[in-house]
């Protein structure tokens, strides 16, 4: 495994692995890697010949500077993690001069799928997401690039960005990696309490009540509401928001014969600490 801190650098290893006829995967992260993280990369390096990781932490896409300068990084920690568990070529860590020599002016029409959710609540979070992930297609120009389900909207943007920008990469989603209690993995959670720690599964395991009892006794508005009333009785938990979308345009659903595929995307305080989720309520497409 290789470190390299520069395009060029970057751009002449991938160019050497693409000229041996490599299939070449990408996986963009912003580092303090975590089992979801590495899910991503195994993936990657059961599907590819040459896997590059990105380790970036993006400050186009803080839209809080508290957020950006408290995000953890953690690179030796990092490199070790991704040199014992996979199998990985070039892990790309660049500083932030050498992604934006210039501030990065470029805006993003990604349309009403950036201005939901997570859109309507972080401005400018997913047009900082399109610019690094531009750039990193750019230099990278990955056969296939691996993204998580948990961040669903994330996904969803990015799938459209390819098709916006013509980009010939194949855009794969992978499935949740969460703890034994239900509770998402992410970096977020070590900012967690002791206390806040053992109450956040309570998020998921709600979320799945409302599949299996709720959601064909009410409607989808109702179950956002019943959803929405019994987290924000639990202390400390806080909801932004929870929204039933079809999976694809991402724009609520107000019944659950209106979609194929139907899913509930949760954003929650856990005391301070900001948690986001997700669930299928339906998919058959
Ligand atoms: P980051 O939060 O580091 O996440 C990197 C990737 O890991 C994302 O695709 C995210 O969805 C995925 N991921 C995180 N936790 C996961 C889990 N529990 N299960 C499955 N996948 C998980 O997302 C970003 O970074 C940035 O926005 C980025 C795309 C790198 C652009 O800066």
């Amino acid at each position: 495994m290789e470190v390299k801190n520069t395009i060029k650098d970057l751009k002449a290893s991938v160019a050497l692995a693409r000229q041996n006829g490599s299939r070449i995967g990408l996986v963009p992260t912003m580092g303090a890697l975590h089992q979801g993280h590495l899910s991503l990369v195994k993936r990657a390096c059961s599907e590819c010949d040459f896997v590059v990781v990105s380790i970036f932490v993006n400050p186009t896409q803080f839209n809080n500077a508290e957020d950006l300068k408290t995000y953890p990084r953690t690179l030796e920690e990092d490199l070790r993690l991704l040199s014992e568990n996979a199998n990985v070529d070039v892990v790309f860590a660049p500083s932030v001069e050498e992604i934006y020599p210039q501030p990065d002016t470029r805006q993003f029409e990604l349309g009403k799928l950036a201005e939901v959710m997570e859109g309507r609540y972080r401005p400018g979070h997913f047009n900082g997401v399109a610019q690094i992930v531009s750039k990193l297609f750019m230099f990278v120009e990955p056969d296939k690039a691996f993204f998580g389900e948990k961040d669903f909207q994330q996904l969803a943007i990015i799938r459209q960005l390819v098709k916006n920008l013509n980009f010939s990469i194949e855009i794969v989603g992978c499935p949740i990696v969460r703890y034994m209690d239900g509770l998402a993995v992410s970096s977020r959670n070590t900012l967690l309490t002791e206390e806040q720690r053992a109450i956040a599964p309570i998020i998921q395991a709600t979320l799945r009540r409302s599949v299996e009892e709720m959601q064909y006794k009410m409607k989808p508005s109702e179950v956002v509401d019943w959803v929405t009333n019994t987290l924000n009785k639990i202390q400390p938990l806080q909801m932004e928001y929870y929204s039933i979308v079809d999976g694809i345009t991402l724009q609520p659903v107000n019944s659950w014969e209106e979609s194929d595929y139907v899913v509930g995307c949760i954003t929650c305080y856990c005391g301070k600490v900001r948690l986001i989720d997700n669930i299928t309520y339906k998919k058959s497409i």
